[in-house]
């Protein structure tokens, strides 16, 4: 039997999708095959203007031309090396990842996706506090696996699962006082998203993420900043740093590696100093490859100053949606190329149209749609998104 070639036609690939996948996803109607800048092509040609960069992956948008010839160079000399062994890519990442950091985070572990981060963040956390209760916030998403489940809200993806392996308390966002309560000398970690994403993109205020910095050290519990999705996209490298305060562990993943799978998980050197030899690890982790993706990443993210230009960018985003003063629209909120769009009603009628129109965007919840663009996007795609969007919601 031969095995089929991807070049496929769609209804060969819709079918052989709903056969042989687990039905985990809802599915929209196309197959992207090929991508192009700020563009994605379907299985029939069709274009697409891409405001989601696969939620928030790929941050050079695709089939970057200094991206591409990087990892073609990698896949030519190593692509797998354990971390068991030394490795040139390996360590320039780490140097890249060192000029970004917030103040204090020194060491660093790689692995392979966001709950990998978040994952490795909780163990580090307990270890290092010798201590297991967590607090993390309502409407919080942190990612799937059994550790990072435990810290994410939402009782539909937790209730098959309970009892999860990490004792979670889930206190209001952005209500300081109902934290407080809950936070103590058993408290291993706070954990939160600066900006949360899955929710609806609710940025959490500056006065609340310091009071948070302060109750967390004054109790000797540590602060994890899930930055997986805010990670590159708000004007910084990372969302917590606008309110002039440092993490004591930080969780990125998604545009940091723009398309090839990358978590990273920061931490203090006293931190550091309490995890073990063996306590974590990873076969894939800080690949060759992974790592070049990493380096070559955050190299062209300061070549072309992405984030200040996706930063005011994104403010043109937001202020341009305001002024269509559409009737179906109640808020816009969000900082840089992380902007949720709330509606007065659901939102499936208007991605749709969106899509049909030469647009992707993405759900954050059943009234929010979100858009988060390649930081690559300039001013032409902020106008032809608002053009199809005004047209959309006449
Ligand atoms: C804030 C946040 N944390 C963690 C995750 C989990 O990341 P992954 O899907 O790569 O496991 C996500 C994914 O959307 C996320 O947005």
């Amino acid at each position: 039997m031969t095995i089929p070639t991807p070049m496929l036609a769609f209804d060969s690939i819709r079918e052989l999708e709903t056969d042989l996948q687990m039905p985990l996803y809802a599915k929209r109607d196309i197959a992207l095959v090929r991508g192009e800048g700020s563009y994605l092509f379907d299985s029939e040609g069709k274009r697409y203007l891409d405001a989601m960069s696969n939620y928030g992956v790929a941050a050079l948008g695709h089939a970057d031309p200094v991206f591409m010839a990087a990892m073609a160079d990698q896949l030519s000399r190593l692509t797998t090396c354990h971390q068991s062994f030394y490795n040139d890519a390996r360590a320039a990442a780490l140097a890249a990842i060192r000029q970004i950091a917030p103040d204090g985070l020194t060491r660093y572990f790689t692995s392979n996706s966001g709950a990998e981060a978040i994952e490795a963040g909780l163990k580090f956390a307990m270890m290092a506090t010798g201590r297991h209760n967590v607090v993390a916030l309502r409407r919080g998403y942190h990612g799937r696996t059994l550790g990072a489940l435990s810290a994410t809200f939402d009782p539909k993806y937790r209730k098959p699962f309970e009892p999860l392996p990490i004792p979670v308390t889930h206190v209001t966002f952005n209500d300081y006082e109902a934290l407080a309560e809950q936070v103590n000398e058993e408290t291993a970690a706070i954990i939160l998203e600066p900006v949360q994403g899955e929710a609806g993109i609710f940025p959490a205020d500056d006065d609340y993420l310091r009071a948070v910095r302060e109750l967390a050290t004054a109790n000797g519990a540590l602060l994890i900043a899930d930055e997986v999705q805010t990670g590159f996209r708000t004007g910084a490298p990372f969302a917590i740093t606008h309110a002039g305060i440092s993490p004591d562990i930080l969780c990125t993943a998604k545009a940091i590696g723009n398309g090839f799978p990358v978590g990273v998980t920061m931490v203090t050197e006293a931190i550091s100093e309490k995890t073990v030899g063996g306590a974590h690890g990873t076969t894939f982790g800080g690949n060759p490859l992974a790592m070049r993706a990493v380096v070559t990443t955050l190299q062209a993210f300061q070549d072309r100053n992405l984030y200040a230009r996706s930063a005011e960018l994104g403010d043109r985003l937001i202020s341009s949606v305001e002024a269509l003063e559409s009737p179906k629209i109640r808020q816009v909120r969000g900082r840089g190329f992380m902007i949720g769009v709330e509606m007065k009603e659901r939102i499936t009628p208007t991605l749709r149209a969106l899509q049909e129109s030469g647009v992707l965007a993405l759900p954050a919840s059943p009234v929010v749609f979100r858009l988060l663009p390649p930081l690559v996007w300039e001013e032409e795609q902020v106008n032809e998104f608002i053009g199809t969007l005004a047209k959309v919601l006449a």
